[in-house]
């Protein structure tokens, strides 16, 4: 049994005294401890290495107490099991330097045994199960199909992912064809991370927005679909679909246990599109951080009240970014904490 179990309540709508919170992107650059380790081994060192994923997992909950840990690895892991090279540049980010671009390359990628490729991932869930010593759960996550295929064949990050929606719109059928073989291994990936030990799942549609409502439907929505089909009966799932706000209402038929939802929406309209039953989760703009701490107090407090204090998990609108100062990361936790009614 997990001691705090706030946020698992949280998932299954169950009445709370506050909700509970955790930052995405929580494990990273904006904590010096991180960045010590961060100097003496590369992005995928960390990633693979179950004693230091674990460890950098579970730094922010000694410092700051949250009432959920994510574990610490990155989307592009996935692609990498499919063996596409994935390489994370310093002051670059990611970097595929041989992007599909045609039906022959979707052809070549192949869907991995998850214990002989990923393997890795599970020891350090594992590991830090233990040192979360049933404290606090453990949420695994994943990469949307999309948002995987967006890496995969733009081969790096954009702003438009111009190539990737190119690649969509005239070869349909080998971009389903690899949307497809994304789902089958996401699909068996996060069902061995449950198994492993994860308490709930969350995946990523980071680039989800980029796509119009009708292309969203088309090439992201069905794949989270399947996944999400496929992994509820194990544990509670959580969909973020970054700029997905037009597809908040048919997220929340989907059999998801939350939502998350981006700051660009008011909670009052992820309420009225959601159909005011569902848990959402959200939506702090991850730039108001830089706001003086008493400022982002008084911030949370006032989106608590409008979510409403059950069904809703404290979090920002996407991940945290790496100039926050620490102290106001440490407000944003405290004000959901304090929360008093
Ligand atoms: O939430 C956590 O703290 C767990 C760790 C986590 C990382 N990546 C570690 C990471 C999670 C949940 C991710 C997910 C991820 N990775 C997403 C989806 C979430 C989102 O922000 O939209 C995406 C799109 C990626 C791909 C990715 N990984 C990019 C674009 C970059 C470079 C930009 C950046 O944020 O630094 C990464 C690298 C990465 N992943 C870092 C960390 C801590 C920084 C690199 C480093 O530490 O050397």
């Amino acid at each position: 049994m997990i001691k705090n179990d706030l946020f698992l309540r949280a998932l299954k709508g169950e009445t709370v005294d506050r909700p509970p919170v955790w930052m995405m992107r929580q494990a990273g650059r904006y904590l010096p401890e991180f960045m010590e380790i961060r100097e003496k081994y590369d992005f995928f060192t960390r990633c693979r290495t179950p004693e230091l994923a674990s460890e950098i997992t579970v730094q922010p909950i000694r410092r700051f107490g949250m009432d959920a840990a994510i574990l610490f690895s990155d989307i592009l892991v996935i692609p990498q099991a499919m063996d596409i090279e994935v390489q994370m540049k310093p002051n670059f980010g990611p970097y595929l330097p041989n992007p599909i671009r045609k039906a022959e390359d979707v052809d070549r990628v192949v869907v991995p045994n998850i214990g002989d490729s990923l393997g890795y991932v599970m020891d350090a869930i594992k590991m830090t199960k233990e040192k979360l010593n049933d404290e606090i759960p453990l949420i695994g996550f994943a990469g949307s199909p999309w948002t995987i295929l967006c890496y995969c064949v733009q081969g790096q990050g954009s702003k438009s992912f111009d190539m990737a929606k190119g690649f969509c719109f005239t070869q349909p059928k080998a971009a389903h064809e690899l949307l497809q073989k994304i789902t089958d291994i996401t699909i068996a990936y996060l069902k061995e991370k449950v198994s492993a030990g994860c308490d709930a799942v969350q995946i990523f549609d980071s680039w989800g927005g980029m796509l119009s409502p009708t292309d969203y439907q088309t090439f992201s929505w069905r794949y989270i679909q399947q996944i999400v089909d496929a992994l509820k009966d194990r544990a509670p799932v959580i969909v973020f679909g970054k700029g997905c706000w037009f597809a908040l209402h048919e997220m929340a038929k989907s059999g998801a246990s939350a939502i998350g939802v981006d700051w660009t929406c008011t909670a009052q309209n992820a309420r009225y599109l959601t159909g005011g039953k569902i848990t959402l989760q959200g939506n702090f703009d991850p730039a108001r951080l830089l706001s003086p701490p008493e400022d982002i107090k008084k911030m949370v407090r006032q989106m608590i009240d409008e979510f409403g204090k059950d069904r809703y998990i404290v979090n920002l609108g996407h991940g945290i970014l790496p100039n926050v100062p620490v102290e106001n990361a440490k407000a944003f936790i405290d004000a959901a904490k304090q929360y008093a009614p």
